[in-house]
């Protein structure tokens, strides 16, 4: 599995955000899986953030992004599957975290909620950051 190749998924609400993750992921290095949605037409997160999950588990790619309007709803459906952690974040420091500590594999992110540079900003931060594993290691096996 190639730890450069992400999946992103949206609903409507996060459509225009993830059109422009999608190209400063690219920007940055990585390839992305496009699990749609594609259009601004109203559709039902769950379906998008179970294609996502889907990607990762057939380990096609090692990370995925999931914008929704908020990113609640994302990361509500994608925390229902073992070994998904899907984690929320409006600062860098959340999405940093989320990697050193909770070794998340989903970051979730609101198009209704966060300007498009503090998205990146969050992006950036997730993909430069790693699992610190030590102590933390027990914890997230916790989690199932
Ligand atoms: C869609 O209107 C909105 O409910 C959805 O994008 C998301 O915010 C749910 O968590």
């Amino acid at each position: 599995m190639s730890d450069k190749i992400l999946a992103f998924g949206c609903d409507h609400a996060g459509l225009t955000l993830k059109l422009e993750l999608m190209e400063a992921a690219r920007s940055l290095g990585f390839s992305v899986i496009d699990c749609g949605t594609t259009s601004e037409e109203s559709v039902d997160y769950p379906d998008f953030a179970n294609k996502v999950v889907e990607v990762l588990k057939s380990q096609q790619a090692s990370l995925g992004v999931l914008m929704c309007g908020t990113g609640i709803g994302m990361s509500m459906v994608a925390n229902r599957h073992p070994k998904i952690r899907a984690a929320v974040c409006h600062t860098e420091l959340e999405a940093r975290l989320a990697r050193e500590h909770n070794n998340a594999n989903i970051l979730c992110l609101g198009g209704r909620i966060l300007g498009a540079d503090q998205a990146k900003s969050c992006l950036e931060a997730f993909l430069s950051a790693h699992f610190s594993g030590g102590r933390h290691t027990q914890r997230v096996e916790k989690i199932g």
